[in-house]
Formats: C-alpha cells, structure tokens, sequence
C-alpha cells in the first residue's frame, strides 16, 4: 500500500548536495508530498531523535541537525519508510561505500555523524514527525 515518510536533507548536505539528493529521490520514484526548508530548533531535533537520547553522541547530533536549514520533506510511495531508508544507505558512510554504492551516503555523506540525510526508522515515528514538522494542531 502507499505509504508515506519523513525524510529530510540535513544541514550538512543541504548545503551542498541538494540538488543530487533530489534527484535521486525523484529517480527513485518517490512523491514529494510536502516539502519546506527550515532550520530546526534544537527541540525539534531531539524530537526527531528521541529513540537515541542518551547516547554519547546524542548532544552532537542535536547540535549538528540545528546548525543551518535543512529540507524537510514527506516522502510517498509503496513502502515508502523502507525505501527511503534503503536509498539512504547505511549510517557510516565508510559502511555505505562498501556495501550500497549507490546510496546517499555513500556519495554524499561527510561522516558517521554529519550523514546526509534522516529518515523515520517505522510508520509510527513516521506519522509523529510529520505532525511535528508539517502538523495542524489535531489532538491525538
Ligand atoms: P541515523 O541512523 O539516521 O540516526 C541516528 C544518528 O545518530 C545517525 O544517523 C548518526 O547521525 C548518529 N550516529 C549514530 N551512531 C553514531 C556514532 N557512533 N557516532 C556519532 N554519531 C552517530
């Protein structure tokens, strides 16, 4: 069934490689439902990463994704949440390089932690950043 995602070009790529990023997404046959660009606040980004709290590197990740806009889109397609995250590649772009060439951040990530790109890990997470980023005000 058609399925929608988050996905969003962070800070560090959205500099640079905007252009090549969407034209891949396009090539991959995805709808750009909804798409905007916005720097996050550092809320939001810890919004986005939730499920990494805690973590060493969680107060660098936070800062890293409220450094400059980023693309913020929704993403449709059959399949749509793992789709994007196949078409994303691996987290560590040295990971990517070797096993999915072709992928996002095997082309255009600068390291483990300035990746490229974000995308929700399942259909729940999806739907909750969505309503974070593009929300009406619905109750839930
Ligand atoms: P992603 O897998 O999309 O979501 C979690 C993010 O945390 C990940 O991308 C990286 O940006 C970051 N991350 C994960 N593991 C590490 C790590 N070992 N060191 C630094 N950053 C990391």
């Amino acid at each position: 069934p058609e399925e929608q995602t988050f996905a969003l070009i962070r800070p560090d790529a959205a500099k640079t490689h905007k252009d090549e990023i969407m034209k891949k997404v396009k090539e991959a046959g995805f709808s750009i439902s909804k798409i905007k660009e916005q720097a996050l606040t550092r809320e939001m980004a810890a919004e986005f990463y939730k499920d990494h709290e805690g973590k060493p590197f969680f107060e660098q990740l936070v800062d890293c994704m409220a450094q400059g806009p980023s693309v913020i889109m929704v993403l449709s397609k059959e399949n749509a949440v793992e789709e994007w995250r196949q078409l994303m590649g691996p987290t560590d772009p040295e990971e990517a390089k070797k096993t999915c060439p072709e992928s996002i951040r095997a082309q255009f990530a600068h390291d483990i932690l300035s990746n490229a790109v974000h995308g929700s890990s399942n259909l729940e997470h999806a739907q909750r950043s969505i309503q974070f980023a593009f929300g009406e005000l619905d109750a839930d």
